[in-house]
């Protein structure tokens, strides 16, 4: 089986990227390549800009978070460029929480698994290499076994800065199992794993009663005590909390401001001082980049509470808001569609769009500027070019309002209301009209919406709803009039045989039967009537058209459809009207005749072949806009 075969290869590859040495070995690749001793700040940073960075609209894109992050890029490049970055640089901001805070499902959660996701891969390259003292539960830094007061030299020697003190269990470790020679000490390339625990952790607050600072700062080994004799024997304490485990890589903290306090202060001096206090031991020396996330109220009574003065000006809070245009909004809900097991359910085009549409509308605030109402602003947003404005209005737009998009409709709701649509659907086809209902109905049990917002909210379904009748509208008549040039031309070949026919006053022969035929006089009209030539005029002007014929002729000039502009008029109000009468019928009860269900046939199978209908949406999609016409 080809599963097993990569994981096979998957293995091989690990064990070709294992590597162990002494620690004298270390220093020689550090020598080389001193990026493998960065810090996980760094390393992080430099993750992200390894995947690459390109520029759209004077914004920059990373497209580290591209494929799966859509519409946040104003957010991102903030993230990077006020916190990954600097902290990089070793900058203040590093000694902070980071702290996301954003609406509910807003892709918090989403960043931070992308990061520890691609620690994961980074750590496996070459530029991403991370190594560790051998044996140590906290995969410790190689570099911190060089003596403090060697460190300066080293510095100007090597180009690396070492932060840190060896921590209680490798100090003694050293000296027990080296004998104090640092040379000698056993170091290993690691691979940062969530699973494994190596480099990556994540904390979530549990019940304030039972749970233990243990779950962050490890505990004592009470089996071994014994054996070392004494609990401050650091062979007796087991380093296994999530701040241990987390060591140069990060750590995720769920609920951080749920927490209980005394959680928190550790990690203000982790933060602070790149240090935390575990049992009964001097200092641990930590690395590592610590996440949190929350969102806006939650925050709020959090830093309005004076007890938690202090850890203000230690965490650096970076604003998630919802993504505001429409096009991204519609990637989400496919992505997370993919993600789900809807993903065999046939959903009508423009059905996400609509969605969007609601959902973006639910999002933006009003703009101050009594010319942009705010379905101009969500197409401004998008990038479409609205009459009379410019992409620097856009700018000026944002500037209303610093952080737009903290409140509104939750990708999440959308994809459960479309679910839920799909359920009450016998068929697994669902078009733009069941969405919005759905969205409509779940607007009641949604328990964050304030009886006011609904109100605007109920008025955006509606919005949203004009928006899609005009596609539909437009999504029908181009897929009518796909052989338009071809209808019209058979239609004006047609009439010009026939208004020959008449003026020569000859009869017409059918070309299947070779019978012989009176002009249609009705045909002739049908078209006629379109620019309104009345039953007096209908003779000057077939004559006048015959005139014009042969003039053509006499240059060895073709006459086409082109060739008379009230004709070609004519002829094309003729072919929207029989539009209008073809899509009429699939709504009415009158029975079509054979020519009529011939060209909706045709309608629906190029709806199904070049629009991505299926023929339950496309004949969705006909009756739909047959009741509009019908109005
Ligand atoms: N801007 C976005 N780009 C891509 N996916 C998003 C975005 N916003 C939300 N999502 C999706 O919505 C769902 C909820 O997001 P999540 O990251 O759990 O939000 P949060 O942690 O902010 O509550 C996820 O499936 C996520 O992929
Ligand atoms: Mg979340």
């Amino acid at each position: 089986m080809d599963i097993l075969n990569k994981v096979k290869q998957y293995r091989e590859e690990e064990k070709t990227l294992k590597w162990e040495g002494t620690f004298a070995d270390y220093l020689a690749i550090i020598r080389e390549r001193p990026e493998v001793a960065q810090t996980a700040h760094s390393r992080v940073y430099n993750m992200i800009k390894h995947s690459g960075l390109s520029e759209r609209d004077g914004r920059k894109m990373y497209h580290f978070f591209g494929e799966e992050i859509f519409g946040l890029e104003e957010s991102i490049e903030r993230l990077v460029e006020e916190y990954f970055h600097p902290a990089a640089k070793r900058l203040d901001v590093r000694k902070r929480i980071l702290l996301l805070m954003g609406p509910v499902s807003g892709g918090k959660s989403t960043i931070v698994t992308m990061l520890k996701r691609g620690l994961e891969q980074y750590s496996r390259t070459d530029e991403g290499a991370v190594y560790a003292i051998k044996g140590c539960p906290m995969h410790e830094d190689p570099l911190h076994l060089i003596p403090k007061h060697l460190r300066e030299e080293f510095y100007d020697d090597y180009g690396i800065r070492i932060e840190g003190s060896l921590s209680p269990l490798n100090t003694m470790r050293l000296d027990k199992e080296y004998g104090g020679k640092i040379e000698d000490v056993q170091v290993e390339r690691i691979f940062l794993s969530e699973d494994k625990r190596i480099g990556i952790g994540t904390f979530s607050p549990s019940d304030p009663k039972s749970q233990d600072i243990a779950d962050l700062t490890g505990s004592i080994d009470f089996s071994t005590i014994a054996e070392y004799g004494s609990e401050s024997d650091p062979r007796a304490y087991r380093f296994d909390g999530e701040l241990n485990k987390a060591n140069r890589g990060m750590m995720e903290f769920q609920e951080m401001l749920k927490c209980d306090e005394k959680f928190l202060w550790h990690l203000l001096s982790l933060t602070q001082e790149g240090n935390f206090k575990a049992g009964r031991f001097a200092l641990i020396s930590a690395d590592e980049l610590i996440v949190a996330h929350t969102n806006e109220s939650e925050y709020r009574s959090f830093i309005s509470n004076k007890k938690n003065e202090a850890l203000h000006s230690r965490i650096i809070v970076m604003p998630i808001p919802y993504n505001l245009r429409v096009s991204q909004e519609e990637r989400i809900y496919e992505k997370m569609i993919n993600e789900s097991d809807m993903k065999h359910v046939h959903i009508a085009p423009h059905a996400l769009r609509v969605a969007a549409i609601f959902s973006i509308l639910t999002r933006l605030e009003d703009s101050k500027k009594q010319s942009v109402d705010i379905v101009k602003k969500m197409r401004l947003y998008d990038g479409e070019n609205v009459e009379g404005f410019s992409q620097i209005d856009v700018e000026e737009l944002k500037k209303e309002y610093p952080v737009e998009g903290m409140n509104g409709i939750d990708p999440r709701y959308v994809i459960n209301r479309i679910s839920s649509a799909i359920i009450r659907k016998e068929v697994p086809s669902i078009n733009a009209l069941d969405v919005l209902r759905s969205l409509k109905d779940g607007l009641d049990q949604h328990a964050s919406i304030s009886d006011e917002a609904k109100e605007d909210y109920m008025n955006y379904i509606s919005v949203a709803r004009k928006e899609y009748d005009e596609i539909a509208k437009k999504e029908v008549q181009k897929a009518f009039v796909y052989s338009y040039e071809e209808s019209a031309k058979t239609l004006m070949d047609n009439y010009l045989d026939n208004v020959e026919a008449f003026c020569n006053k000859n009869k017409l022969r059918d070309q299947l039967t070779g019978e012989e035929m009176s002009p249609d006089e009705k045909l002739m009209r049908s078209i006629e009537e379109q620019i309104g030539i009345s039953e007096n005029a209908k003779k000057a002007f077939r004559e006048e058209i015959l005139i014009r014929i042969s003039a053509y002729a006499r240059k060895g000039k073709r006459f086409d459809y082109n060739s008379h502009d009230r004709l070609r008029e004519a002829i094309q109000k003729k072919l929207f009207a029989d539009l209008k009468d073809i899509v009429k019928i699939t709504t009415s009860s009158k029975t079509p005749d054979e020519s009529q269900l011939k060209k909706v046939n045709e309608v629906i199978s190029r709806l199904i072949d070049e629009h991505g209908y299926n023929s339950v949406s496309a004949n969705e999609l006909l009756r739909y806009v047959g009741s509009l016409l019908n109005r």
